[in-house]
C-alpha cells in the first residue's frame, strides 16, 4: 500500500493531482501539504509546512509512514524573475531537502519514491526548438530554468550515487481550469480563457506566432501518475523526460477559441515575456517516455478548448489577466 506525500498540494498541479492520487489510492492514503491553509480538495489530511524545514518533512514522512513524496513546491519563470535568490532557495533546497531525506530512508532499506517536476524552461537559446530531443544543449537563461536543469542533475546524482529512486518529466505549458493563471510564460492559454467568457478581447503578452509546448492538465496528471507507477528498470532516464501534448501559437489558440465564442478578438503587446518565450522549444521529441512508460496524449486542440470553455470559473480581471 502507497501513502503519498504532495508537497506544494495548493499550486496548480498539486490541487489536480491530490484528487487523481486520492481516487487511486483512497483519500486516506494521501497527504496533501502546503504553506498556509488548505485547499479543500481529495486528500483526507493536511498538513501546513514549509519545504524548506527539512526535520519537519522527514517528521510528516515518518508519522504517515510515507512511500512516495511529490515535491511541486516552487516559484515559475516569471515569479522567479522578481525574486531569483528566492526562486533558487525553494526550487533547489525544497528538492534537496526531499532528496537528502529519501537518501536516508533508502540507506536504511525504507526507500521512499520521489517526483520532481522539471520543465521546457531548462532548455536555452541554444537548444534545437523543433522536436526538441531528449539529450540536448540546455543553457537556460532564467533563474527558473537554471534551477529546473541543475534539479534534473541533482535526481541524476543521487539516483546513480544513492539509488533513490526519483523521477522526473519537463513539462511543457500546462493548462488547467481549477487555478487562476499566473506564475508562468505560457499562462496566457489559461489567462485567454477567461478573457473569452467575461466577452472581453485578450491582450496576449506573446506575439501571435509564438509557438510553445503545452499539455492540457488530465493529460499531464496521466503522464505524471504512469511515470510515478512504472516498474523502476524502465526508468532509464533520470534527469527528466520529454513529455509532448500539443503545440499552438496565441493566433492559433485564439482562432479554435473563436470557434466556439463566435467574435472573440485578440491583441499582441508583447512584454519581458516574449523574451523568456522566445529560448524555449516549439515541440518536443518525447519518443523516450513513450517507448519507456508507454506515454501517449490524448487531448488536442479543440477537446482542450471545449474543456476549459465549459469549466473555467471566471476569476476578476486583476486576477485573470496576466498581462
Ligand atoms: N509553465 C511554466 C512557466 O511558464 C513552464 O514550466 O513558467
Amino acid at each position: 500500500m502507497e501513502r503519498i506525500l504532495v508537497i506544494g498540494a495548493n499550486g496548480q498541479i498539486g490541487n489536480e493531482l491530490v484528487v487523481a492520487l486520492a481516487l487511486q489510492h483512497g483519500a486516506d492514503n494521501v497527504i496533501a501539504a502546503d504553506l498556509g491553509p488548505r485547499n479543500p480538495f481529495g486528500a483526507a489530511h493536511y498538513e501546513a509546512i514549509d519545504v524548506l524545514d527539512r526535520r519537519l518533512v522527514a517528521r510528516i514522512i515518518d508519522t504517515y509512514g510515507i512511500t512516495q513524496v511529490y515535491q511541486l513546491a516552487a516559484l515559475l519563470s516569471v515569479t522567479g524573475e522578481q525574486d531569483p535568490l528566492k526562486a533558487w532557495s525553494l526550487n533547489m533546497d525544497g528538492l534537496l531537502n526531499i532528496l537528502e531525506i529519501a537518501r536516508e530512508r533508502t540507506a536504511a532499506g525504507r526507500p521512499l519514491r520521489v517526483f520532481w517536476p522539471s520543465s521546457i524552461a531548462a532548455f536555452g537559446p541554444g537548444t534545437p526548438q523543433d522536436n526538441t530531443p531528449q539529450q540536448t544543449v540546455m543553457d537556460p537563461t532564467t533563474i527558473y530554468g537554471i534551477s529546473k536543469l541543475a534539479g534534473e542533475r541533482l535526481c541524476a546524482y543521487y539516483f546513480s550515487k544513492y539509488g533513490v529512486d526519483v523521477r522526473s518529466i519537463r513539462y511543457p505549458g500546462i493548462i488547467s481550469f481549477r487555478s487562476p493563471p499566473g506564475g508562468g510564460t505560457t499562462d496566457y492559454a489559461i489567462a485567454i480563457f477567461h478573457a473569452a467568457l467575461r466577452d472581453e478581447p485578450y491582450q496576449c503578452y506573446l506575439l501571435a506566432d509564438t509557438t510553445l509546448p503545452m499539455i492540457y492538465m488530465p493529460d499531464a496528471i496521466r503522464a505524471t501518475i504512469a511515470l510515478m507507477d512504472a516498474p523502476a528498470e524502465r526508468i532509464v532516464i533520470r534527469a527528466a523526460y520529454n513529455v509532448a501534448g500539443l503545440s499552438f501559437n496565441p493566433a492559433q489558440l485564439a482562432v479554435a477559441i473563436g470557434q466556439q465564442r463566435p467574435g472573440f478578438e485578440i491583441s499582441y503587446a508583447p512584454d519581458a515575456r516574449q523574451a523568456i518565450a522566445d529560448t524555449w522549444p516549439h515541440s518536443l521529441d518525447d519518443a523516450a517516455a513513450r517507448s519507456d512508460w508507454d506515454w501517449q496524449p490524448r487531448i488536442d486542440l479543440a477537446a482542450l478548448v471545449t474543456d476549459m470553455l465549459a469549466n473555467v470559473v471566471v476569476v476578476p480581471r486583476e486576477v485573470g489577466q496576466v498581462a
